[in-house]
């Protein structure tokens, strides 16, 4: 099945028709930034403007980097804080006439990344981290995802582990990949003592580049990159889309519906 994919992010906005069930781009992507301040109905005129550029009028598989709960964002941590207690795809349905479903971005990203890319046909507990904006997180244990994790916001050395460790720090300070490596090294041993994961897939755009700070990073677990690399979001999007209309009309937008191994 044929859904539009809309990956929103602190930064950027990014959309492309995507088969579900394959997981492959059917359309080039497209980058809108996202508007500041990235208020509610701003960022829909942009996510409108997506649907016009596709001349899309079908189902619309979104992201967004909050904590979600049956579509009402619950945190915001890098957009408009007037995003709390919206519901999102009433929203967006509203200004695209698109029927909508929305997960959180790290979650859809994991998503794609255990069914089609670096976490496929791996058992036990699996942690994608992307590194963008902020840090988003997401769990899998036995292809299980435990949805809505926030392990960038856990504290370290009384700060929230994202705005020192983020790929936004490394601009913002101009870190080198050194200097950003041993923050990442911090981070990631503290998340490996909380959880002993059996694997860590880095997400988000700075993955590509991998080879340049991984090697700064001590943990037991070995660390993958995603193989979706930035495109993993708005493909997990487009699939927790359509495990929702599969589920039919009583599935309720709870990512916990998305079992895994169902898409094998
Ligand atoms: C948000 C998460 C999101 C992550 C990546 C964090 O600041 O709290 O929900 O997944 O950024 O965008």
């Amino acid at each position: 099945m044929d859904i539009l994919g809309i990956d929103i992010g602190g930064s950027g906005i990014k959309g492309a028709v995507v088969d579900a069930e394959t997981g492959e781009l059917l359309t080039k992507r497209r980058r809108v930034d996202t508007p500041e301040p990235s208020t509610p109905q701003a960022v829909a005129d942009v996510v409108n403007g997506i649907v016009h550029h596709f001349n899309w009028g079908g189902p619309m598989g979104c992201t967004f980097p909050a904590v979600i709960r049956n579509g009402v964002i619950c945190s915001a941590a890098n957009v408009d804080s007037s995003w709390i207690g919206t519901d999102a795809p009433a929203l967006f349905e509203r200004t695209t006439g698109c029927p909508t479903s929305i997960i959180n971005d790290a979650d859809a990203a994991g998503i794609a990344e255990m069914v089609f890319g670096a976490g496929r046909d791996q058992p036990g507990v699996v942690l994608l981290l992307t590194l963008g904006t902020g840090i988003g997180s997401a769990l899998f244990i036995d292809g299980h995802l435990a949805p809505n994790t926030e392990f960038g916001h856990i504290e370290i050395d009384g700060v929230n582990a994202e705005s020192r460790a983020a790929n936004s720090a490394r601009k913002r300070e101009d870190l080198n990949w050194e200097a950003w490596g041993s923050r990442l090294n911090r981070y990631f041993q503290t998340v490996e003592f909380l959880l002993s994961p059996d694997l860590f897939i880095i997400g988000g755009g700075v993955s590509k580049r991998g080879h340049k700070y991984i090697k700064y990073i001590d943990v037991r677990a070995p660390i993958v990159v995603a193989q979706m690399r930035n495109h993993a979001g708005l493909i997990g999007g487009a699939m927790a889309a359509h495990a929702l209309i599969q589920g039919g009309a009583d599935a309720e937008l709870d990512p916990a519906v998305l079992y895994v191994p169902e898409y094998d």
